[in-house]
């Protein structure tokens, strides 16, 4: 942030997208962009509009957790889509956007994903995404919202066992220009999965998850297995090995990977 304002003010005035955030809000102080653009999708949002923010009271993580979301150092991002998919398709909409802004970011950093939407370097989450779909009448709508960690430094306990950043990692740019690639990454990668699904965009997705062919810890509610992750189907769903069986996992998250 600057004296004059936000550099994300401005940010839609110089895109290269063709429709992902080209109409925009920005908030200096939101509760979560999350609310704020199903708000405005419930009000007629069109197609890739997007709401950022400097700063969330109320940041939301996946499964009821917070994103804290320290002020003007981070990107906080909201978009409104209104698929053309079939609703089943849509179960794997948090794994392609994974694969956008994982490819957004690559001219920085190469950022491993984590079954089924986090992005990771060195073990430590740079990014979370969080997808939240309804229905509008006969038609799905999505509002899908992603934090990047840009330009913290310092993370209050336990966050400082777990984050990263992209200054952490010698990226010294400024939040406007990662959010320009970021939503170009996506744009991209939204174009494929709103004609193909997720399957055109498999590959990709697998080519960043190290993790496949260990033993990792599955976390489903209250719930947790140990299971040898064998592979990401052309779905999205996670096929693992549980104890002997070969079972297909919808929704669920891994809390650790055993490494060689
Ligand atoms: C997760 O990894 O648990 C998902 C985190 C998603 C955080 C982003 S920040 C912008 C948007 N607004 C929210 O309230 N949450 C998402």
């Amino acid at each position: 942030m600057t004296a004059r304002g936000s550099e994300l003010e401005v940010v839609s005035e110089d895109l290269t997208t063709r429709w992902l955030g080209r109409v925009h809000e920005h908030h200096a102080v939101l509760g979560s962009t999350n609310d704020r653009a199903a708000q405005w999708a419930r009000g007629g949002a069109p197609h890739g509009a997007m709401v950022t923010a400097d700063e969330q009271t109320a940041g939301r993580g996946r499964r009821g957790r917070v994103w804290a979301s320290a002020p003007g150092q981070n990107l906080y991002v909201s978009v409104v889509l209104r698929p053309t998919l079939p609703g089943p398709f849509l179960g794997a909409l948090g794994l392609a956007v994974a694969v956008g802004l994982r490819r957004g970011l690559s001219p920085d950093v190469t950022p491993e994903l984590k079954w089924p939407n986090d992005l990771l370097v060195g073990g430590r989450k740079l990014a979370g995404i969080l997808c939240e779909c309804r229905w509008a009448g006969a038609d799905p709508e999505a509002v899908v919202g992603w934090g990047i960690n840009v330009g913290q430094r310092e993370f209050p306990a336990p966050l400082d066992e777990i984050a990263t950043s992209l200054a952490l990692l010698g990226v010294e740019r400024s939040r406007a220009a990662i959010l320009r690639d970021v939503l170009a990454g996506l744009e991209s990668c939204l174009d494929v999965f709103f004609e193909g699904g997720f399957a055109p965009l498999r590959d990709e997705y697998v080519a960043g998850c190290a993790w496949l062919g260990h033993g990792i810890g599955l976390r489903d509610g209250e719930h947790r297995r140990r299971v040898v992750a064998l592979d990401v189907e052309r779905d999205g769903r996670l096929l693992v090995d549980d104890g002997g069986v070969r079972r297909r996992v919808d929704a669920a998250e891994i809390e650790w990977v055993d490494r060689p």
